[in-house]
């Protein structure tokens, strides 16, 4: 009876991460896409297609206000640090701080402004990097 039960919450345990394998591949799909986005930016700047650079710092925003609900608890991998759940205010004002930045990025594409769009790539990316060296192991 006791090597059932062990038997039976070893498969829960196993449920649970299996659970959690589709909302951390789509959060490592989502973040790579974010790197796509904000590599294209300097050829779009040179062919002045301004609306793609809008359209890439709304994603990154939409992104960001999501980006809490795709870290529930239990869903640990190689790449999480556990402090995520210890701190989650903390890793959500993150979050909140990158779709500020991806926003001003958005902004600075509707002006048509090269220089500030730059200046808006370099502050996003610096939220990007807050957020790893807090919470992303590699
Ligand atoms: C609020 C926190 C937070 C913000 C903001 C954030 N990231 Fe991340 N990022 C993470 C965490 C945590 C992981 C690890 C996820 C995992 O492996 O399960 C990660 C993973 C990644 C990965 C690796 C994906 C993979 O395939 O393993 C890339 C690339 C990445 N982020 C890029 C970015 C870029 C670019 C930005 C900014 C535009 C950004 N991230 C903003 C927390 C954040």
């Amino acid at each position: 009876m006791k090597h059932l039960f062990l038997t039976a919450s070893i498969l829960a345990t196993c449920l649970a991460s299996a659970a959690h394998a589709g909302v951390i591949e789509n959060r490592k799909a989502k973040f790579k896409e974010n790197v796509a986005i904000l590599r294209a930016i300097q050829t779009q700047i040179g062919e002045g297609d301004f609306e793609a650079i809008a359209a890439g710092g709304r994603n990154i925003a939409d992104w960001a206000t999501k980006m809490p609900d795709f870290f529930p608890e239990g869903s640990e991998s190689a790449g999480t640090i556990d402090t995520i759940w210890l701190d989650f205010d903390d890793f959500r004002s993150k979050a909140t701080a990158n779709k500020q930045a991806a926003l001003q990025l958005e902004k600075a594409a509707g002006i048509k402004d090269a220089g500030r769009i730059m200046a808006a790539v370099q502050k996003l990316g610096r939220t990007c990097k807050s957020c790893h060296q807090s919470f992303k192991s590699n």
